[in-house]
């Protein structure tokens, strides 16, 4: 055994090796040059064995059982298997696991620590499907900065988000993690995130690396079950699913994460496609890439190794550097590059990647630089990350129906019902994935309506059944508060582990007896107000058609009961739009506004056109819905040239309403006729105004023959000439329309033309 003397003795031997080609202060960014030739003479000190322990990482247990080090780690730790370790933070725990590595190793390579940070550390901010619907950058942003605030105060490095996988199939309970269908949304969402977690960059104090996941296609699981397989077009995937990762490779993302599932017939984790061919050389990624949990292993059973040995050749060949728990690598790669299956150079490569990412953190200068308790103290749940958390809150809510304006509601309403099983609970608002969240720090809905209504309001609360069982023994009280209430608020929903991870689910309805508990309440005549927290979109057409005002929360986050009582009475106008179709049934997903026409468009009165026999093709809130307490009235589209080689889109909105108001306006194309099929819409653009009553506003977008482009038919990028449409209103469904052409001008070039093509009816 190595003496921890020997251990340091090596740290500072690596370090005055490479102090001559030092890249300045920790954190500082320094040439590619100078840290590639730091990355060489550490190679040049390393075996194999030790080698291949930089590829692995391993959960703590931390999560399970509080800071203690198994003895297993431990011995893995000192001996050079481990180089990154996930599920352990905390300034003193991962101080006392680093001392291990840096101190008990013959090389004293610092680890790397990562982490689930999904939305918030400990301040926990809504669910990201959540903050999608604010459709506002800025906030999410922040969001994932002050995640990164947070985790890198507590000893981590890295953070597996943004998830960019786009999700159209709803039952996939991940839907919660990402940001929704669409891919124009979801790619600026990714890039945001990924700003937001590595802010001034990687190595600054207070930056996590982000982990662009799940590469690639998670979201498109079939029939919606997690982990199922995924079999797409090479252009669905290049068109729909891959944007947000590109996105956030293009914002400078660190690494990568595999996916579980298989792409047209190999798993993600041991494919050359997607992590050599596209990510690296098409992306030009320089970062590294870990397998998801045990994913090279899982390729056993997939079918396409038969053991260990060939499961981390097939991956590490593909292009996956680092083998997240499944202890494969470290098992099997030494003997495979002794007998010559992989060669060093391939092993070394992947070793690079990763000690450069160690160096790039500073971790080789300073190991302990994030295990600063004081700062730790000083940053966890400051006040103006709760505030933060509220306002992103508050911005992720989306009004779904508001008949005969119910809300908002009176602060002084006298007798206030709050009624179903999410009421009281805390856990429920920070949903699943809340890292280190404590579900007891957040604000419950009755906590918060209680904080915001007159004193002289009286507040009860019957939870009238719990969220997932069939007893209805609850129901007697509940009905029995309302009827003595003169308002009542229902808080019903999913519990927050019924999304997340392996939380699919089968039906979108309310669960258990929910449903029934608000028909109940209903007969009572009473106003009601249905407060929904779910992780997914719901098919709840009942409440739909019988609740005169439904709020979608989602899982908000520590602030959640503050936001949604902001909003409910009337100190905050929602603005929030749906990121993610809310389908009728389940039998219409998966779902998205952006389908293809088919060769026989729906129409009513005759039987052979693409309908259903018992339920409606349209779902029950479109993509990009959500009402505000304003009302917003658009004019008609004019078109005219940007000067620009591209075509101004201009609008005119107007608040219609008795309040300021903010309105999410959403611009669409449609390609008519195209060398391949083209969706019947497309989302290009957005702008939020805000409109004081009566007041109006021009919003302009431009449009360029890049927001035309597309894989045609020979699979090259770019646009077609043609007639086309383009749309702009509050949702993807109410929209005014116009119609222009790009008509070839010189050879290769297109131009805008308008104003003289009738519009066509598809
Ligand atoms: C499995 C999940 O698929 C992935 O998203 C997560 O980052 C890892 N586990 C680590 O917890």
């Amino acid at each position: 055994m190595r003496s921890n003397f020997q251990g340091a003795l090596a740290l500072v031997i690596i370090s005055l090796l490479l102090v001559a080609s030092s890249c300045g202060e920790p954190g500082q960014s320094a040439s590619g040059d100078a840290i590639d030739s730091r990355v060489d003479s550490v190679l040049q000190l390393m075996n194999v064995e030790e080698k291949v322990g930089q590829l692995t990482l391993y959960t703590s247990d931390m999560s399970v059982t509080g800071p203690t080090i198994r003895p297993e780690y431990k011995e893995d730790i000192t001996k050079g298997r481990v180089g990154a370790l996930f599920n352990a933070f905390g300034a003193a725990y991962t101080r006392q696991l680093q001392e291990m590595a840096v101190n008990q190793t013959r090389l004293g390579i610092p680890l790397l620590f990562g982490y689930d940070v999904i939305h918030g550390h400990k301040t926990i901010f809504p669910v990201p499907l959540g903050e999608a619907a604010s459709w506002d950058m800025e906030a999410i942003e922040t969001s994932a900065r002050v995640a990164a605030e947070e985790a890198s105060a507590e000893g981590l490095h890295w953070t597996y988000a943004p998830m960019c996988d786009i999700a159209r199939d709803p039952r996939w309970g991940r839907v919660m993690e990402g940001a929704g269908e669409d891919p124009y949304l979801g790619s600026l969402i990714a890039a945001a995130r990924v700003r937001g977690f590595q802010g001034d960059g990687i190595g600054s104090l207070n930056s996590v690396l982000a982990c662009v996941k799940h590469f690639a296609a998670y979201g498109a699981a079939q029939a919606g079950r997690d982990y199922h397989m995924v079999d797409m077009s090479d252009r669905m995937l290049r068109e729909i699913y891959l944007p947000p990762y590109k996105a956030a490779i293009d914002a400078g993302a660190a690494t990568v994460m595999t996916s579980f599932n298989e792409l047209d017939g190999v798993p993600a984790s041991g494919s050359k496609y997607l992590m050599n061919d596209i990510l690296r050389k098409e992306w030009n990624f320089d970062g590294f890439v870990v397998s998801d949990y045990t994913s090279i292993q899982e390729m056993i059973p997939h079918g396409i190794v038969a053991d260990a040995a060939e499961a981390s050749v097939l991956s590490l060949k593909a292009g996956v550097d680092m083998d997240m728990q499944a202890g494969f690598y470290n098992a099997t790669l030494p003997q495979a590059v002794k007998g010559g299956l992989v060669s060093e150079e391939e092993l070394d490569a992947a070793v690079r990647r990763i000690l450069r990412i160690k160096f790039r953190l500073g971790l080789f200068d300073d190991p302990y630089r994030y295990c600063d308790e004081q700062r730790e103290k000083e940053t966890v749940m400051k006040p103006e990350f709760l505030e933060a958390s509220r306002d992103v809150a508050r911005k992720s809510i989306v009004l779904l129906k508001n008949a005969g304006s119910l809300l908002p509601l009176n602060k002084s309403v006298r007798r206030l019902g709050v009624i179903g099983p999410i009421g009281q609970s805390r856990q429920d608002m920070i949903g699943a994935w809340s890292a280190a969240g404590d579900g007891n720090k957040a604000v419950s809905l009755l906590e918060g309506i209680k904080a915001k209504v007159s004193k002289d309001t009286k507040v009860s609360y019957a939870k009238g059944c719990n969220v997932m069982d069939d007893s209805t023994k609850y129901f007697n009280e509940a009905i029995a508060l309302a009827r003595q209430s003169d308002v009542i608020i229902m808080t019903v929903g999913e519990g927050w582990w019924m999304s997340g991870e392996a939380a699919s689910r089968g039906t979108l309805g309310l669960p258990g007896v929910q449903q029934q508990l608000v028909e109940e309440i209903s007969k009572t005549g009473k106003p009601i107000v249905v407060v929904l927290s779910n992780g997914r979109p719901l098919s709840i057409p009942w409440i739909d058609a019988h609740i005169p005002a439904v709020v979608e929360t989602w899982y908000l986050g520590t602030q959640a009961g503050n936001a949604v009582a902001d909003v409910v009475f009337g100190d905050y106008n929602p603005s929030g739009k749906l990121p993610m179709t809310f389908p009728y049934s389940e039998g219409q997903v998966p779902i998205s506004y952006s389908m293809k026409n088919t060769g026989r468009p729906m129409n009513p009165s005759n039987k052979y056109t693409s309908k259903y026999l018992d339920i409606p093709n349209e779902p029950l809130y479109p993509f990009g819905f959500g009402l505000s307490y304003a009302t917003f009235e658009y004019g008609d589209i004019a078109l005219s040239s940007s000067g620009n080689q591209g075509m101004k889109v201009t609008c005119t909105i107007r608040n219609t309403g008795k309040v300021t108001g903010n309105e999410i306006a959403q611009l669409y194309v449609r390609d008519l006729v195209g060398s391949v099929t083209r969706p019947v819409k497309e989302l290009k653009g957005f702008q939020s105004v805000v409109l004081e009553p009566g007041a109006s506003k021009e919003v302009v977008f431009e449009l360029t023959s890049e927001d035309l482009s597309f894989f045609r038919r020979d699979m090259s990028f770019g646009p077609e000439a043609g007639e086309f449409k383009v749309f702009i209103g509050g949702n993807s469904r109410d929209v005014k329309e116009a119609s222009f052409r790009l008509e070839e001008s010189s050879p290769g070039g297109l131009e805008f033309r308008y104003g003289d093509s009738p519009p066509k009816d598809l």
